[in-house]
């Protein structure tokens, strides 16, 4: 008896070693740019639960913001590697792997959120997915909007001439040292969470960004003249390694897919609410808001979509059917 006892209890202990161990969680680490203040984070936090606790434990997402893990195209190529890592940043990173990703980006392209959401739905981005994905990247969103970009400068400028001499900050992303380029600027690269003390330094002049940007945070602590350029759109991807994602079980993958799309609307939506209020805010710390002349901001701009000889032949001209088609629609 003594003998069955132990045994049972031996047993018991195994079962509950066991099943310990295979309670252990998955971890995947999630990394953005994006600060705690900032409408993207608060969105991505709301998806990050709704993983976890949708995944009753086997999986935890751990949120790396403001930068704190690799971000931009070194993020990027943490997910490519095929890490446990998820990745929120810049659609134009994608362009270091699908050239055309950039295309799609290119600098005023679009009026509207709603137009580049559309665009986000049509074969062709179908297509630049796919190639993402044969590259190791599963582009799980190309939806989270977060502003039209405009100068945040010491000074306001009002025609490309007005950039010249003036050292920019932009991301380490071709496309936006080439556009940065044509609007008449010196673009210097480095990553956003530099930027602050970049200004105080005097390494560089300004940043450009959306509304959401330079409230969240605090660039207007440092600049006070928003000149409104909106040369190019705000837009993050989230994308998670192909390896991880093909070891997820479809359930897991449909409910990371469905939280990534409802954060992405929260996202939007949010950003889309807090857009005025945010401007009013940053008026109410000193902040000057400046109309450009936008017609000379365009047309300084048009030699973009010629510096990019690995974008394919013809791509401008697809996107602006697939754009027309979009603008008849409505
Ligand atoms: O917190 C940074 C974010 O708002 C903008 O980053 O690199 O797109 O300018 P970036």
């Amino acid at each position: 008896m003594k003998r069955f006892f132990r045994l049972a209890t031996l047993l018991t202990l195994f079962v509950v070693l066991v099943s310990g161990l295979s309670a252990a969680p998955r971890v995947i680490k999630l990394t953005t740019k994006f600060v705690p203040a900032e409408q993207t984070t608060l969105s991505l936090v709301k998806v990050i639960d709704g993983i976890n606790k949708g995944s009753n434990g086997a999986l935890e997402v751990q949120l790396f913001d403001s930068g704190t893990m690799p971000i931009g195209k070194d993020g990027l190529e943490l997910v490519a590697q095929g890490g446990d890592v998820m990745c929120v940043d810049g659609v134009d990173f994608l362009g270091d792997y699908v050239p055309d990703f950039n295309a799609i980006i290119g600098p005023f392209l679009y009026t509207s959120f709603d137009e580049y959401l559309a665009m986000a739905r049509t074969p062709l981005v179908e297509e630049l997915k796919a190639k993402a994905y044969e590259q190791g990247i599963k582009v799980l969103s190309i939806d989270w909007v977060f502003g039209f970009r405009s100068m945040m400068l010491k000074k306001p400028v009002k025609v490309p001439e007005d950039m010249i001499g003036i050292n920019l900050r932009v991301p380490t992303s071709p496309l936006y040292t080439e556009t940065i380029k044509a609007l008449g600027a010196n673009p210097i690269a480095m990553s956003y969470p530099d930027t602050y003390a970049a200004i105080q330094s005097g390494v560089i002049d300004g940043v450009e960004g959306s509304i959401m940007t330079y409230w969240g945070t605090k660039q207007w602590e440092n600049v006070k003249e928003y000149s409104l350029t909106n040369h190019l759109l705000g837009v993050s991807a989230v994308t998670i390694s192909r390896k991880l994602w093909e070891s997820l079980t479809p359930e897991q993958q449909k409910l990371i897919q469905e939280q990534v799309d409802f954060g992405a609307k929260d996202n939007l939506d949010a950003t889309v609410a807090s857009e005025a209020d945010f401007m009013e805010k940053l008026k109410g710390v000193g902040v000057h808001v400046h109309e450009v002349d936008a017609d000379a901001f365009n047309k300084a701009a048009s030699v973009v979509f010629t510096k990019f000889p690995k974008w394919s032949p013809g791509i401008y001209d697809k996107i602006m059917v697939e754009l027309n088609k979009i603008r008849g629609k409505k």
